[in-house]
């Protein structure tokens, strides 16, 4: 698997914190322990000057807790007598030159500083090596500590930058998923960062490279279903005047199948024509449409075909709404829908229509009492050409794709839902568009 450049990032980062962070300790406890060592030394040899003034009480017994200056740091005074006068009684310690160095007593390590008055005397002033570095340990380890503390800090501080810093390039992956299929506008490059604009400019030369081909097969489609128009309708026409001529039986079938092919071709051509149109120009003029007559106009206009059907075609609620669009965007986009629903509807059946307008837009509601689309066809409804595996009649598969474009066009949602109540089944189509508030 490829690593993700904010697991790489957090990674290297994290690391070079890490091995800081530890070579930063390691040289900050060797410093302050070496110097607490000094420190130490210097009290010796600060203390030893006050020993040899005469200035402490100095007892001539080795050292024990509590014989000395400080217990805590078992900090010990000794006099040791002049080196002619009693060498035994200062022992090993006696026979050595003034100075600082580490000696051996009994068991433990000392660091001890002899120093020689004038009379000759002499005064060691010593302690373990052990309590020594106990206390340069502790107070190195103090200086570590913080800095051990600001590693979780810092690897946080991390985390949160290099997040914030690829967050431009995960909100131009979001944008650019949640965008409609048909949505190929620009990217825009305000507030981008300067090292994203590269890979953003090529994104909109792609775009701008799809749009190109995008407009020519609308193009191709838009020519083609247009040119195609005419011959049709001629052949429609001359297939039609052959209704005056008397056919034999095998005649008639075979015109009759024509006419049928040419029927199929030339709602094909219908149906790619205002697809091609709309797709031509999204942006066509805008009116104030009422829907409530709009739909009236197309019920009445199918109410024959209803009627020579035997299906109850009529209105369940009708509010009167206007919206923002062409009007016969409008007509189109119903009669897709009550054509779609006149065409599975069995004789007998029921078709209701309603328009409701409220504060969240207008509402057109198609019930039929069909037998619905198999669940497993509704993901694909809307595609273009795909007449699930239920279909009826004759049809392109275009129908619903022109519904969902004209609706997406005005800033709609179209659904369709199957309903299912005591037995009976049905489809309800429902599109919700911005209304016009007046
Ligand atoms: N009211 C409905 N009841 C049952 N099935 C439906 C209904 N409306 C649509 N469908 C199913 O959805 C498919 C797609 O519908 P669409 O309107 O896009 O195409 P069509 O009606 O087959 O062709 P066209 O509308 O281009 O003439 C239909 O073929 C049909 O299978
Ligand atoms: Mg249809």
């Amino acid at each position: 698997m490829t690593p993700s450049l904010r697991g790489r990032l957090f990674v290297g980062l994290t690391a070079m914190v890490a091995v800081t962070c530890a070579a930063a300790g390691f040289f900050a406890f060797r410093y302050a322990f070496d110097e607490a060592i000094e420190m130490q030394d210097a009290t010796l040899t600060q203390i030893a000057a006050l020993a040899i003034d005469g200035r402490f009480e100095t007892k001539m017994t080795p050292a024990a807790p509590g014989n000395g200056v400080d217990a805590e740091n078992r900090l010990v005074i000794e006099e040791l007598g002049r080196r002619s006068d009693n060498a035994a009684a200062g022992g090993l310690l006696l026979t050595l030159d003034d100075g600082l160095r580490d000696v051996a007593r009994g068991r433990e390590r000392w660091r001890v500083l002899i120093r020689t008055r004038a009379d000759g005397s002499r005064v060691m002033v010593g302690q373990p090596t052990s309590v020594r570095e106990e206390i340069a340990t502790a107070s190195a380890f103090h200086t570590v500590v913080p800095l051990l503390l600001l590693v979780p800090l810092m690897l946080l501080v991390t985390a949160i930058l290099v997040r914030q810093s690829l967050r431009p390039m995960t909100s131009i992956a979001e944008t650019l998923d949640t965008r409609r299929a048909d949505d190929l506008e620009e990217l825009a490059l305000d507030g981008v960062p300067q090292e994203l604009r590269p890979f953003i400019a090529s994104i909109n030369r792609l775009l701008r490279r799809i749009q190109v081909m995008v407009e020519r097969q609308r193009r191709f489609m838009a020519d083609a279903a247009h040119e195609l128009r005419t011959p049709i309708t001629a052949l429609t026409l001359q297939a039609e005047n052959l209704d005056q001529v008397v056919l034999s039986q095998e005649s008639a079938e075979r015109l009759d199948a024509l006419k049928q092919g040419a029927r199929r071709t030339s709602r094909l051509l219908e149906q790619l024509l205002t697809l091609a149109r709309h797709d031509f120009d999204p942006a066509v003029p805008a009116a104030v449409v009422e829907l409530d007559r709009c739909a009236r106009n197309v019920v009445a206009d199918l109410l024959p075909e209803s009627a020579e059907k035997g299906i109850d075609l009529g209105f369940d609620e009708i509010q009167p709404c206007r919206i923002d669009a062409e009007p016969l965007m409008i007509e189109i986009l119903i009669r897709n829908i009550l054509d779609n629903a006149l065409r599975h509807t069995p004789r007998g059946g029921k078709i209701d229509i309603s328009v409701q307008c409220g504060r969240d837009g207008a509402t057109l509601t198609v019930e039929d009492t069909g037998p619905g689309i198999p669940p497993e066809d509704l993901d694909r409804i809307f595609e273009p050409f795909f007449r699930g595996t239920r279909h009826q009649g004759e049809g392109s598969g275009l129908g619903l794709s022109i519904v969902k474009r004209i609706v997406d066009n005005l800033g709609g949602v179209v659904t369709v839902q199957n309903v299912a109540s005591a037995g009976a089944t049905g489809l309800r189509a429902t599109v919700r568009m911005p209304a016009v508030i007046s």
